[in-house]
């Protein structure tokens, strides 16, 4: 242990197909890249959430560690998916000591596990004579347990246990600085997770997560083109080396039926936001894209043009310094996309120290 000196905290993103860490330096107003690694993982090494091979993935995160230099030994983590459950809840006015005192007995009924079996948190996010509002975030304690299991089988230290979407958020605001004119739809694709948020300024309207991903692809090539996953993984990103012989006319159709998956999905989210906003004159502006998923080429094109929506990709990196001596640009900004969550996750781990 180094005694005198501040500890630094990554974000560790632990995804169901890579895994991700950055770490960040200086101040909130002027942060500075320090670290960055991304490893992929194997096939099946996380299945629905829950990861099946704990070392594993405790060795991608030595490696990335390794291989990168970094250092730190206490990190920030998300979780997401089905096991979360975030709700904004409308309460009387009360105090502080009341709603600590209150918020389990107002929880069940937003949350759909028994109460013993999750982790809890709140945050007040607004507050009238008569009404407080409260997000809740619940995830299924197995859950977190699992994921903190292989952490510290990496001799690391979770600090903290972060929610993939909030993440995002914290990546886009921190990047953008969005005032309240700005209504944006904040859309991660993973591999196997969507995470939707939509956004005015700082404060996220509505969040939802959805088990559709870049994976779907994948799993549906590799079915109906008789493929092995790496494979399919290949045509679908347009590298068709070995897969030589495959109809390019097969895959099309293929890929525009998980579009369509995809797109509906998203449109289901704005419906229930609609139906659920107490303010319906917030429209959303844009959609701001990241994630592994949404580099699949035409994907961001064809939201656009079934959503009616502009799409753009969400930089995590806008206004975070980067030495491009020690940061190769081009490889960076490759890899943007799937970066996004462990930014934010990594903001959350400076605003710790
Ligand atoms: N160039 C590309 N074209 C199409 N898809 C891509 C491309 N690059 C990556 N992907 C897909 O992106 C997905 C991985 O994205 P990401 O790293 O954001 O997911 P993850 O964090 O591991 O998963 P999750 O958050 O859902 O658990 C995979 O399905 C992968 O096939
Ligand atoms: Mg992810």
């Amino acid at each position: 242990m180094r005694f005198g000196k501040k500890k630094t905290v990554a974000g560790l993103d632990v995804g169901s197909s890579s895994i991700k860490l950055v770490e960040l330096g200086g101040k909130m107003n002027s942060l500075s890249l320090v670290g960055l690694g991304f490893e992929n993982l194997p096939d099946n090494t996380i299945v629905d959430g829950q990861i099946m091979e704990l070392n594993v993935v405790s060795d991608v995160i030595n490696n990335i560690c390794s291989n990168h230099q970094i250092t730190t030994t206490h990190v920030v983590t998300g979780v997401s998916g089905h096991s979360v459950i975030i709700k904004n809840i409308v309460l009387p006015p009360m105090s502080q000591e009341e709603l600590e005192e209150s918020i389990d007995w107002h929880a069940e009924e937003h949350i759909p596990y028994d109460l013993a079996d999750v982790s809890l948190d709140y945050q007040v996010t607004g507050e009238t004579a008569d009404s407080k509002s409260v997000l809740i975030a619940a995830c299924k304690r197995e859950r977190i347990d699992n994921i903190k299991q292989a952490i510290q089988l990496a001799g690391k230290t979770p600090v903290v246990i972060d929610v993939d979407t909030f993440a995002l958020q914290n990546c886009y605001e921190i990047n953008y600085q969005p005032d309240d004119s700005q209504v944006v739809t904040l859309l991660n694709i993973g591999a196997s997770t969507m995470n939707v948020n939509i956004v005015r300024g700082a404060r996220s309207l509505f969040t939802r997560d959805i088990t559709v991903g870049g994976s779907q692809f994948t799993d549906v090539l590799q079915r109906n083109l008789g493929l092995s996953f790496q494979q399919a993984e290949a045509v679908k990103r347009g590298v068709m080396d070995g897969t030589e012989g495959i109809e390019e006319n097969a895959i099309e159709p293929l890929i525009n039926d998980v579009t369509e998956i995809v797109s509906m999905e998203i449109q289901k989210t704005f419906d229930f936001y609609r139906a659920t906003t107490e303010d319906s004159n917030v429209v959303v502006q844009k959609i701001l894209i990241s994630g592994g998923g949404s580099k699949l080429a035409g994907l961001a094109a064809e939201l656009s043009r079934r959503l009616e929506l502009p799409v753009e990709v969400l930089d995590p990196f806008r206004s975070i310094n980067v030495d491009a001596r020690k940061f190769d640009p081009d490889y960076l900004s490759e890899i943007m996309p799937e970066m996004a969550v462990a930014v934010g996750l990594a903001v959350r781990g400076v605003e710790l120290r």
